[in-house]
């Protein structure tokens, strides 16, 4: 049964356009009232509902079909709202907020007692984020709440980065989907905890542990790699298999002497493939590359630029494009597992764990 006949999409290409505005001002007061709409950040599509209300917040949980002990970030448009959603913010936080928001980075600080005990799973604390899309920044100011928003996927599939994968998972299920084109950095923000005395970085993202430690000037740790000492907490979310595409993932390798079993295994599938690859081709890579085109495999290729960052922008895309033309398997490139490829390569190798073998 649809929640709703019909999904406004309200397509923004012109933010100064009147019925733009007064669709927004629609949006705003949806929101405000507890009903959920989806919008554009610069990492993922958001569904977002009004952090204050404990029912809107659940039915967050319940239309995305996410489970219960996997907490939400609030997202704000100023900063003098921070105090109305989390305690005791210190120096630490204010300094990371300044240098890097509105951006991709979330933080975990103490939850003040107004927000519901849902939005984080029944714990003690709040992770907090600024959105750097205009038109979301706007929809925020508009409706006056702090908005809760996880990505705005169903669970279990990838992050949305375009407005047509919001729409391909939550039409007819909610009243509104802001289009605001792609996302620019395409994966899900850096969440780091400032709720203990070491900062940990619980998922990684674009602002890197090398960014916030130059910031803050003390060692940041993370508990997502495998040579992170164990004892660190995670993000509960990261427990979960995210980000696949129902079609097997197989990583190429970065470095082409270690690329050849990966090639061989593309050139075996007999049906259609895809292969997303960084577009500075070494001559080798070019003719194995042919090699599999003259083969009976049908490879459908993109090809990103400005490695790790172009890689992590077109991903997402690639995994809902390939879904959809329900390719069998898809061969992805490698990056560089340091700075911004250090989260391309956390979600790249989540997406490629054998369901069998978790
Ligand atoms: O870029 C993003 O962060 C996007 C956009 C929409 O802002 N949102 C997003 O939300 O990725 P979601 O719900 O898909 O992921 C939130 C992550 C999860 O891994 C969750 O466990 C963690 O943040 N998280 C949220 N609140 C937390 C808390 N209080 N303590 C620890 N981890 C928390
Ligand atoms: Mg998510």
């Amino acid at each position: 049964m649809p929640d709703y006949e019909r999904t406004v999409i309200i397509n923004a290409g012109d933010e100064s356009d009147e019925q733009t505005e007064r669709l927004l001002v629609e949006a705003a007061d949806a929101l405000r009232k507890g009903e959920l709409v989806a919008f554009p950040t610069e990492t993922v599509y958001g569904l977002g509902a009004n952090a204050f209300l404990d029912e809107a917040v659940a039915e967050v949980y319940r239309v995305k079909g996410r489970p219960q002990d996997n907490p939400l970030i609030v997202h704000l448009a100023d900063f003098e709202d921070l105090e109305k959603v989390a305690l005791n913010v210190d120096d630490r936080a204010i300094k990371l907020f300044r240098k890097f928001s509105p951006g991709p980075l979330t933080l975990v600080l103490r939850r003040h007692p107004d927000i519901p005990p849902r939005v984080s799973a029944g714990r003690d604390t709040v992770a907090v984020r600024f959105p750097e899309h205009s038109l979301t920044q706007k929809l925020l100011r508009l409706a006056k709440i702090p908005v809760v928003a996880p990505s705005a996927n169903l669970s279990g599939k990838s992050s949305p980065t375009r407005a047509w994968h919001v729409q391909k998972d939550m039409e007819y299920k909610i009243p509104y989907i802001i289009d605001g084109g792609s996302c620019k950095v395409g994966l899900e923000s850096t969440v780091l905890d400032l709720s203990g005395d070491l900062p940990t970085i619980l998922r990684p993202g674009a602002i890197t542990a090398e960014m916030i430690e130059a910031e803050l000037g003390v060692p940041v740790r993370d508990s997502f790699s495998p040579d992170s000492d164990g004892k660190a907490p995670k993000a509960p979310g990261m427990k979960y298999k995210h980000y696949s595409p129902r079609a097997k993932v197989y990583i190429l390798p970065v470095n082409p002497s270690e690329q050849a079993e990966v090639w061989e295994t593309m050139k075996r599938f007999k049906g259609k493939v895809g292969l997303f690859i960084n577009a500075e081709l070494t001559d080798d890579m070019k003719s194995r590359l042919q090699c599999v085109q003259q083969c009976q495999t049908n490879v459908l290729i993109e090809f990103y630029e400005n490695g790790a960052e172009g890689a992590s922008a077109g991903l997402f895309d690639f995994f809902r494009r390939m879904d959809e033309e329900n390719a069998i398997a898809v061969f992805i490139q490698a990056e560089e597992e340091r700075g911004k490829g250090t989260a391309y390569m956390n979600r790249l190798k989540k997406a490629a764990i054998d369901e069998n073998f978790p």
